[in-house]
């Protein structure tokens, strides 16, 4: 199993182990980070919003145009931000590293 790593908004480093398959927003929500994951992942609240590591983000499948539209929306944004919710834990991720945002913001309720 790869081994993901969330820095959370306090600048804490959380080594969870993930199964192939998972995505980070229920890895992470599974491991006791604070992931709102308010829409269950369909993409439709930007409360799962990380920002990957520079190094891994070109790594990853790039966002779907539904993914993009919604990151538009969200709050601290990076030029890496990514909704968790939307990226698969594959082979060869083992060592991602992902960082929750100070803040976030739920579309669904604004
Ligand atoms: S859980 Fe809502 S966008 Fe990912």
């Amino acid at each position: 199993m790869p081994t993901i790593v969330f820095i959370d908004s306090g600048g804490a480093r959380h080594e969870v182990e993930a199964k192939i398959g998972e995505n980070l927003m229920t890895v992470g929500r599974e491991h006791g980070l604070d992931i709102e994951g308010a829409c269950e992942g369909v993409a439709a609240c930007s409360t799962c919003h990380l920002i990957v590591d520079e190094d891994w983000f070109a790594r990853l499948a790039p966002a779907d145009e539904d993914e993009q539209d919604m990151l538009d929306l969200a709050m601290s944004l990076s030029r890496t931000s990514r909704l968790g919710c939307q990226i698969e834990v594959r082979d060869g991720m083992d060592g991602l590293v992902v960082r929750l945002p100070r803040e976030i913001r739920n579309m669904m309720f604004d």
